[in-house]
């Protein structure tokens, strides 16, 4: 891979993970790490059909073998309340574990065995004993009727993602190109690195501590009150370290109440780690999806309308729209725009966000429609793009707060070489491979969410920044860290970044790729209120070299208050701390407050009411980029090998550009899986994901992974001033599969819709 490229001087430095030593040593905390004494194991037994009722359920050989404590059952688990699930709450399911005798999907936790050691407990779960009623299952997208989101209730209403403007269809009919055309993607799964576990225990009957690896730990906290009638400050949710997330983290699944329960029943810390299967059917996955596409343009390539439908499988109970129209609404200048959502109810786990949910299949569709009408109007599809690009957001109006998505374009196609392009498929052939290039445009709205945090200074001058914000491996301690350490004029390093505990203040959720924008305005607000007030000690203290300055006269350098004309007279952070009185000076800073206010206080950090969305301002906030490959198809065996990436961004300002490329690099890498490799294959007879683990899901290994070269051509933007940072998480997954898709087309001549890619299928 060649060095990352020259950025921009607004750009921050590129500075090393300060929480990189840790987890290369081995010394981050990660959920199941722990081994508190008198630990006691659960292992979960799943349902062995997809639809029906549990007919028997004998534990008797279970629980007379050795070091076996309890089996948990729907017979005799505590009974929990019901929490809400999206958007309402964080619930990832609408039904509490374990609480009656149906089963819904495959795979469902029937059954928990808690043991004295993890073998004692795996050997009992295989001897527990459970016969069904079985009804066959309904489980692919062919299996049941669309039914539209909005039909579907009132909040779904609300939800549905359907939206329109102008009169599609009239424009539609008097198109002269038009394109219609089917895209599919199959079930996909997060395949995070650590397997979801929970280590639980009571410390009274009224007091929960849970360590559950999660994105969101307002959201655990609140569903785990209401699931065991707890005081929401009587439970306690860390997740200090997170292996990967990819949206399966965002809610809470029923494995934490299952090992909650046990640690209640058993009255010992309990800890339930899901194996990699129960992965597969645990804790949501983005659901199969149909979409159909219409695109009318004039002869010149002009849009004039598009219809994007969208149809996802969904479970029995929720309504999870998977909203493809994500990536078509804002993305063009047309006037007449229609999108769709409808679902399949199935007996399926309930699916979740996952990786881009909406944008990463919506781009899938919309960008390779946009390469198919580029075809028929004979035209470059970048010139297509240029031609159809948006000076303002065509659904909401507003100006675009900032877009420089012709930069990205430019300088993606430089770094492939698209001049080299054959309009032309099927034009350039290297010994036994066809070999093409293909491009998609990229974007991924820049959301907020009340947040607060807490930056303090200790008596020994140490800086800390507090937060429940969450660190799922994105690089959120250390782009926290950069965030204070400006602010009070110290490198990163020496700032102590503690996250992921509901003891501190609330934050917004490490999803939707807003993490960053919505804490870090917390961050950044608090750091400026306690520099304001080092400010004032060192102006106030009689014994300070700056006693009776003026505010204008400082500044901070070093971890010390000084004049600026003359940085040598200062006075230390500690002796202020100390000068003081106090035991330490901290500031908390709270973004949103009229919104805190008017959701009455937890619902803004336990709901995604507070989601601000990124057209909730004067402007509409996007990130933007441009994806380019190009690849070499095997002319005999037809496979596709990506042989080189370039995705070019305008993220706004980037904070550290050393792990904002890392993220771009492994949402790309995550789109080239989506492209070629990754899909859950269901046996209809069974509902079973016969591949449903790692050797056989395939997500991209180090070999299957071209070079792939990240650049940077976003600006501050102003709507998130002063930090003037963007999005930049999941924009790094959209447009990848088209890209390649579309690469494959001018490799082959051949038009794939279906994903994974297969030029074996007809
Ligand atoms: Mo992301 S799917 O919002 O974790």
């Amino acid at each position: 891979m060649k060095t990352p490229p020259v950025v921009p001087p607004s750009d921050g430095p590129p500075t090393t993970r300060i929480e990189g030593v840790a987890k290369v040593t081995g010394r981050a905390d990660y959920t199941a790490d722990a081994v508190p004494q008198n630990l006691a194991h659960a292992v979960l037994v799943g349902a062995t059909i997809a639809h029906g009722t549990i007919a028997t359920l004998d534990t008797t050989e279970a629980l007379s073998m050795p070091g076996v404590l309890t089996v948990l059952t729907h017979l005799n688990a505590p009974r929990l309340c019901k929490a809400a699930v999206f958007p309402l709450g964080a619930s990832g399911s609408r039904r509490p574990p374990l609480q009656d005798e149906q089963v819904r999907y495959r795979g469902q936790h029937v059954a928990a065995v808690i043991a004295e050691s993890l073998e004692a407990a795996r050997h009992a779960a295989s001897r527990v004993r459970v016969t069904y009623r079985e009804t066959p299952p309904a489980a692919t997208l062919g299996a049941g009727e669309a039914r539209r989101v909005a039909s579907l209730g009132l909040l779904s209403k609300a939800l549905s993602g359907d939206s329109r403007r102008g009169d599609p269809d009239t424009a539609l009919a008097s198109a002269p190109l038009t394109l219609d055309a089917v895209y599919t993607t199959p079930r996909e799964f997060h395949a995070a690195m650590e397997p979801h576990a929970t280590l639980a225990w009571w410390d009274d009957a009224e007091h929960l501590t849970v360590r559950e690896g999660s994105q969101w730990v307002d959201g655990a906290q609140d569903v785990l009150a209401v699931w065991f009638d707890l005081k929401r400050e009587h439970v306690r949710v860390l997740s200090a370290f997170v292996g990967g997330g990819f949206g399966s983290r965002l809610s809470l699944y029923p494995h934490a109440g299952i090992a909650a329960m046990a640690a209640r029943v058993v009255r010992r810390p309990v800890k339930l780690v899901l194996s990699r299967s129960q992965v597969f059917h645990s804790v949501g996955n983005r659901p199969a999806t149909r979409q159909r596409l219409r695109l009318g343009a004039e002869a010149t390539g002009r849009l004039s309308a598009i219809i994007h439908e969208t149809t996802n499988e969904s479970d029995r109970d929720s309504h999870y729209a998977e909203q493809g129209s994500r990536a078509s609404e804002a993305a063009y200048a047309v006037a007449n725009y229609r999108a769709e959502n409808s679902l399949v109810t199935l007996d399926i786990p309930v699916p979740g966000w996952m990786r881009a949910p909406g944008e990463a299949p919506g781009s899938f569709a919309i960008e390779s429609a946009m390469d198919e009408l580029a075809a028929q109007a004979r035209l470059d599809p970048l010139q297509l793009r240029l031609l159809n690009h948006a000076d303002s957001d065509p659904h909401s109006g507003k100006p675009w707060s900032s877009r420089r998505l012709k930069e990205a374009y430019a300088a993606g196609a430089e770094a492939i070489g698209w001049s080299r392009r054959a309009l032309e498929p099927r034009s350039r052939r290297e010994g036994h491979e066809w070999v093409g290039l293909g491009m998609a445009t990229a974007a991924y709205p820049t959301r907020h969410a009340p947040s607060e945090a807490r930056v303090g200074i200790s008596r020994d001058g140490g800086v800390y920044v507090e937060s429940r914000g969450v660190d799922i491996g994105q690089g959120s301690y250390t782009a926290l860290a950069i965030i204070a350490a400006e602010v009070l004029g110290l490198p990163p390093s020496r700032i102590d970044v503690r996250l992921g505990d509901t003891r501190h203040p609330r934050s917004a959720f490490a999803g939707g790729s807003m993490l960053s924008s919505s804490l870090g305005l917390a961050v950044h607000g608090a750091a400026s209120t306690l520099r304001d007030r080092l400010f004032d000690l060192a102006r106030r203290q009689p014994a300070s070299p700056l006693h009776r300055r003026s505010r204008e006269e400082l500044s901070v350098r070093e971890g010390r208050v000084v004049l600026g004309a003359d940085p040598a007279v200062g006075v230390d952070f500690a002796a202020l701390v100390s000068g003081s009185g106090q035991e330490q000076l901290d500031a908390m800073h709270r973004t949103h407050p009229t919104l805190i206010s008017r959701l009455s206080g937890p619902k803004a950090f336990t709901t995604m009411a507070a989601v601000r969305t990124q057209t909730a301002g004067d402007s509409s906030c996007y990130s933007w980029g441009a994806q380019f490959v190009e690849v070499a198809v095997d002319e005999e065996l037809g496979t596709v090998r990506v042989r080189r990436m370039v995705g070019a961004f305008d993220c706004g300002r980037i904070l550290n550009p050393q792990a904002a490329r890392s993220q771009l690099l492994g949402g790309m890498t995550m789109g080239l899986g989506m492209a070629l490799s990754e899909a859950g294959h269901v046996d209809p007879r069974t509902a079973l994901v016969v591949n449903g683990d790692l050797g056989e899901y395939l997500v991209p290994v180090q070999a299957d992974v071209p070079e792939i070269e990240v650049l940077f051509v976003g600006e501050p933007d102003p709507s998130t001033a002063p930090l003037g940072i963007k999005s930049v998480g999941e924009i790094g997954i959209t447009g990848v599969a088209a890209a390649i898709a579309n690469a494959v087309y001018n490799a082959t001549g051949r038009r794939l819709r279906d994903l994974p890619l297969d030029l074996r299928a007809s």
